[in-house]
């Protein structure tokens, strides 16, 4: 295991603010992972655990021992298939559409890694980790033991898991297994998608289909540093949509268990906030529920701009916006 003092993490994640690691880790095995663990328990240092980077704000330099997760190899066997944390998301939905394996297709061309993705529940045009999930394996920082945790002690939710709070800090994710399903049933009722993916759609089609609309839609994380969507579609009951359309009939909504998902992208522009700027950050004129940094952008933009637009939408339409990335340290 080797230790690297003051390191920038601008190329450690993909909205490529420039702050820095006290120390670095790049933990390639599970013993890197337990090591570095035990480490930073002993020494008193806090321990910030890294992906891809795709769905994190830095709001600072992080202080004590960051712990990057590299860990490899994916196999496929009957129905499951698992993946190492360190694994590429969207190498692992190709690896399993060109297997013949069904069930991933919709989560196309998400960035970030394989680790990373039960932590927000990733989701898109219809689907979510959370429908094919079977289980995880995990470093318990509390008992320094690995562990399996299957999907009932994930509590996952919209874009939402118990590792994004109440066990943030205990689990370190090495390892994800998910089942695929033997036969094809394709998620085609999202706007733009059935259009694209043709008649009789194959897993292969609807790959297609979700990577095009993707590069249209949303800003490239490559050539536009971006975290996706930066906030969550606010959910408000019944009474509160009622009330909204009375006042804003245009307003999109979809229903969600008992109550309504609002489109966060809808009330940032119509807010006035499509494009607005604070330094180096602004919202993308692509989508408005993105934040680009347009070169140089610092913590303290990204968070005038956060509040910026969080302030504006509640101002237009009572609505409180909660961001979607985690925010480290
Ligand atoms: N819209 C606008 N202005 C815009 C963009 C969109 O008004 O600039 C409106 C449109 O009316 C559209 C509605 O917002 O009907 C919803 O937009 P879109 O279909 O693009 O989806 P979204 O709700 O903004 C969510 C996820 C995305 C996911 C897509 C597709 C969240 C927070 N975001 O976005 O996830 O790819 O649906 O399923 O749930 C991510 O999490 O990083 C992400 C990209």
């Amino acid at each position: 295991m080797e230790i690297r003092g003051d390191v920038s993490l601008a190329p450690f994640n993909t909205l490529g603010l420039d702050v820095r690691a006290r120390r670095l880790v790049t933990a390639v095995s599970r013993e890197d992972v337990r090591d570095a663990a035990r480490l930073a328990r002993a020494e008193g240092w806090p321990l910030h655990v890294i992906g891809g980077g795709s769905n994190i704000v830095l709001t600072g330099d992080l202080p004590g021992l960051t712990l990057r997760l590299a860990l490899r190899g994916r196999s496929l066997g009957g129905q499951m298939i698992t993946a190492a944390a360190g694994e590429d998301w969207d190498s692992l939905v190709d690896f399993s559409v060109s297997a013949g394996a069904c069930g991933l297709e919709n989560l196309s061309a998400i960035p970030g890694t394989v680790g990373a993705a039960p932590v927000q529940n990733i989701g898109a045009y219809g689907v979510q980790l959370s429908d094919c999930f079977e289980g995880l394996q995990a470093y318990d920082r509390e008992t320094d033991r690995f562990v399996r945790l299957g999907p009932g002690e994930c509590g996952f939710g919209y874009r939402d898991s118990v590792f994004k709070s109440s066990a943030r800090a205990r689990f370190v994710i090495c390892e994800v297994t998910l089942r695929m399903s033997a036969t094809f049933r394709a998620v085609i009722a999202y706007p733009g998608v059935a259009e694209r993916a043709g008649r009789n759609p194959t897993p292969e089609a609807v790959r297609r289909a979700i990577i095009a609309i993707r590069r249209e839609k949303l800003p490239d994380p490559v050539r536009c540093p971006n975290v996706g969507s930066f906030f969550k579609n606010p959910v408000v009951s019944t009474a509160r949509l009622t009330a909204l359309h009375e006042r804003y009939p245009s307003m999109p909504a979809w229903p969600e268990g008992d109550a309504h998902k609002l489109a966060a992208a809808w009330l940032i522009e119509q807010a006035g906030c499509k494009g607005a700027g604070c330094g180096g950050a602004a919202v993308s004129d692509l989508h408005a529920l993105v934040i680009v940094n347009r070169g140089n952008a610092t913590p303290a933009d990204i968070a005038r701009l956060t509040a910026e637009i969080q302030a504006r939408v509640r101002e237009n339409f009572g609505v409180g916006l909660e961001v979607e990335p985690d925010r480290l340290p």
